[in-house]
């Protein structure tokens, strides 16, 4: 192949394993998400390494599992307001970076993982 995928440039699975593992750690314990996340994140962290393997260009793992992604679909359960949003790729920024991804990777990831989460915002923001 001519031009490589990000998920090549990275380091591939234990990469893509290390930055899941940083991110759930995070995930775990941001307080405005932890009112939509399972307590057991275990499995969910399972899903999002297929995922991310896939989204990055590896094999098509979460696919081969699940079927198509549908990821707005599969959030649609759960109110996704923009402070989720930003908490999400605040947890997911701070995991590329200690995941130690070089760059221009690790810009180019969270710019795809930033149009991603827009799409995925489903509810305006509650009042407090
Ligand atoms: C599943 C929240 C963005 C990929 C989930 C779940 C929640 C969630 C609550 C269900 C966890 C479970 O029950 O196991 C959010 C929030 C986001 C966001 C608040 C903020 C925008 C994203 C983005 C991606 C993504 C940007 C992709 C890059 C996934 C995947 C699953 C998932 C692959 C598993 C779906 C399945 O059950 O097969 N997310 N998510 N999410 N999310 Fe997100």
């Amino acid at each position: 192949k001519q031009y490589g995928t990000l998920f090549e440039a990275i380091g591939g699975f234990e990469k893509v394993s290390q930055l899941v593992k940083n991110f759930y750690k995070k995930v775990e314990v941001h307080p405005d998400l932890t009112p939509i996340f399972p307590d057991d994140l275990t499995e969910t962290a399972r899903k999002q390494e297929l995922f991310l393997t896939q989204f990055l260009g590896g094999p098509p793992l979460y696919t081969e599992e699940h079927g198509h992604p549908m990821l707005r679909r599969r959030h649609l359960p759960f109110e996704i307001t923009p402070t989720r949003r930003a908490a999400w790729l605040s947890c997911m920024n701070e995991a590329l970076e200690e995941a130690d991804i070089a760059e221009p990777y690790r810009t180019a990831i969270f710019e795809r993982l930033s149009m991603t989460a827009q799409h995925m915002e489903n509810t305006p923001e509650h009042e407090k």
